[in-house]
């Protein structure tokens, strides 16, 4: 019999794709513009013109043969050094190309991080709400998949429900910041926190817990005063999962990297398992044409001041209508609370308004919707009125 799990999850679509999909076949019977589509976080601000213009010169201008061919498994040395160079100038580290493993996107670098780490039976935290692929990619690695949720009304993390959380079996701890879904992003004194507590569980146990930085959204801030911590900064026996797909706006083409810690001491066996994962699921040599290229647009991120006047027009116009909302820090989500027990009939109702908006609760938040943002200006304000009869509807 072939493998029950995987047959599983290729059968069940996530709800998120279900909408999706859904949002495609009323659109074709209503009018693509009659349809106010807030599924999915597919980047809607083209990639800067900079990426296209070097990803010509590069396909004019390199040898074919090099630029089509293989590069080493954990990525080309070259930019795996421009990787490490920049974030030393950024953040303070002391990073080497060999600290780098390059990757297709941010869910291929944590299912090589959490393949690298777990031994069957061991745990995963993390915080609810929380990525749904996180529990997919945590049991298929062998691990215990436990979330842990955050503080009511402000999306932080719950440090005694954390504590509570730790085992002697805990070998890891994820997070998310700026987060999908809620948009929040950790403070400084919260990561310090975190690390604090992490050092003091570690030593309890005997073994250390790593706190894995899923970062795809690092670069969508929309505040001056909002920082996003590097956590190798505060934490040794930490492990970055960086993606281009949401900064770059280049999530089709498969490109991001694992960054393991040299500080901490077990670093050389930790890298050499990132290595070994990436090989046993046959994640190597990621695509060389997007490798040259980050070597080149390393530095840049998309024109993000269209996410930031989304996120300010539905904030004001949703709180206006009366809907408890937490003004996303970075991402391009908003997690609104539902006002009905229900998330998943409060969606069924928006859709007659033809708002498509994805109930919380495969993200582990029960009661709350996910609104991305991530859409045309122009479409999100010919949705207010939609949004508004939807608020009165429940008066
Ligand atoms: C929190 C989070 N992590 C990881 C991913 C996967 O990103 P990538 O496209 O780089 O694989 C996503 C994609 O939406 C995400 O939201």
């Amino acid at each position: 019999m072939i493998n029950q799990k995987n047959v599983q999850l290729g059968t069940v679509r996530s709800c998120i794709r279900e909408l999706f999909e859904y949002g495609k076949k009323r659109k074709a019977e209503m009018g693509e513009e009659n349809v106010f589509d807030f599924s999915i976080g597919n980047p809607n601000v083209p990639t800067p013109p900079e990426v296209n213009a070097a990803i010509k010169e590069i396909v004019d201008t390199y040898n074919p043969v090099f630029l089509h061919g293989y590069t080493s498994a954990q990525g080309d040395f070259e930019t795996r050094k421009v990787l490490a160079d920049y974030t030393n100038a950024r953040f303070g580290t002391k990073l080497n190309a060999d600290c780098f493993y390059i990757t297709c996107g941010a869910a291929a670098s944590l299912t090589i991080v959490l393949n690298a780490l777990l031994n069957e039976g061991d745990e995963v935290i993390t915080f609810a709400p929380f990525f749904p692929e996180y529990k997919v990619f945590t049991e298929h690695a062998g691990g215990k998949f436990i979330p842990v949720k955050c503080e009511e009304d402000t999306f932080h993390i719950d440090f005694s429900r954390l504590e509570s959380a730790i085992t002697a079996h805990t070998k890891g701890v994820i997070i998310n910041s700026p987060n999908n879904p809620s948009g929040v992003v950790y403070t400084e004194d919260e990561i310090i926190k975190l690390a604090k507590l992490l050092e003091k569980y570690s030593k309890k146990y005997g073994n250390p817990i790593y706190l894995i930085a899923d970062e795809p959204y690092r670069e969508l801030v929309y505040d001056k005063d909002t920082k996003v911590p590097y956590v190798m900064s505060y934490y040794k026996h930490s492990l970055v999962c960086y993606s281009y797909s949401k900064s770059l706006s280049l999530p089709g083409e498969r490109i991001g990297y694992v960054g393991v810690n040299n500080e901490m001491p077990d670093f050389s066996e930790v890298y050499a398992a990132v290595c070994g994962a990436g090989r046993a699921l046959g994640f190597v040599c990621a695509p060389n044409l997007f490798q040259q290229l980050i070597k080149k647009v390393y530095n840049l991120t998309s024109d993000i001041s269209i996410y930031k006047r989304n996120r300010d027009k539905l904030y004001s116009a949703l709180t206006e209508y009366g809907f408890k909302v937490v003004k996303p820090d970075g991402a391009f989500y908003m997690f609104v609370k539902s006002p009905e027990k229900s998330a998943v009939d409060f969606c069924e109702r928006a859709k007659k308004y033809e708002l498509l908006i994805v109930p919380g609760d495969d993200f582990g938040g029960e009661g709350y919707v996910r609104i991305s943002y991530c859409v045309a200006p122009e479409m999100l304000e010919r949705s207010l009125p939609a949004f508004k009869k939807l608020a009165e509807s429940y008066r």
